[in-house]
């Protein structure tokens, strides 16, 4: 049976889903896999919808928006963009292939080129196969990843650092001074992966009591910096000590409110 990749794609109202339209009218031919959703401005489309789609089994999202310049609330798509770049370092970290998510412009009068794009993509997807998520026996651990990687994607400090990405590397601090941008490249890589980490070990110690050792090797962690998370994690108010089995403290998750 030939595979059929399930695509999810977020549109933008004013440019992208005119030129969808485009290709319609035009009769120009493109892969029928692109499920649309139109959205105001690719700006608008969450990072957790994408996740949502994605862990629901959705083969591949495509997000596409005005031109930069040309988007009708200023900076949407250039938000969309920072939003695209956490997110693919984000799932890169789940094991799913980041691969599957992809950014593209196309303009009211570009029929063509979202044909063209819409062509590219299920290509691509058709080549990385069904996802491993879709189907009743999706792999439990990427599930897992999954949720970790939605639960940090909610989490406001990522979101802090994808609003002021723009603002601490284009515009001067109160010194004169900017963030080189492969500095702030950095910053977001260690908060990425350290809220991963810490949303899967959460995930974790919800289904039971475990020590640092078990959840280092379950990470494949340095059990030091597990613990580096742990106490992080319980200054949050986000774990606690449930019992003690020989000399090691065994973690439990704590509600959050
Ligand atoms: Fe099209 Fe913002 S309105 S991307």
């Amino acid at each position: 049976m030939t595979f059929e990749p399930r695509i999810v794609g977020f549109l933008c109202n004013w440019c992208s889903y005119a030129g969808a339209d485009l290709a319609g009218t035009s009769r120009i031919p493109y892969p029928p896999n692109v499920r649309i959703i139109r959205v105001m401005c690719s700006g608008r489309v969450d990072p957790v919808i994408i996740l949502e789609a994605l862990a629901h089994g959705a083969d591949g999202v495509i997000v596409m928006g005005c031109h930069p310049g040309d988007c009708h609330y200023v900076e949407g798509n250039l938000q969309a963009e920072r939003k695209i770049k956490m997110l693919k370092k984000l799932i890169a970290w789940t094991g799913l292939e980041p691969e599957r998510l992809r950014l593209e412009w196309v303009s009211a009068s570009e029929g063509g080129r979202f044909a063209e794009i819409t062509k590219d993509f299920t290509t691509q997807i058709m080549k990385l196969g069904p996802s491993p998520l879709a189907g009743e026996k999706s792999d439990p651990n990427l599930l897992e990843g999954m949720l970790a990687a939605k639960a940090a994607a909610e989490d406001f400090r990522l979101r802090a650092l994808v609003g002021r990405e723009r603002e601490l590397v284009e515009e001067k601090n109160v010194y004169g001074e900017k963030k080189l941008q492969e500095d702030f490249d950095k910053v977001m890589y260690d908060a990425i992966r350290a809220e991963y980490i810490r949303n899967r070990m959460y995930l974790m110690i919800q289904k039971e009591p475990l020590s640092v050792k078990e959840l280092a090797k379950r990470l494949d962690m340095d059990p030091g910096q597990v613990l580096r998370h742990v106490v992080i994690m319980r200054r949050r108010g986000l774990m606690a000590v449930d019992r003690i089995e020989g000399t090691s403290p065994l973690y439990i998750a704590l509600e959050v409110k």
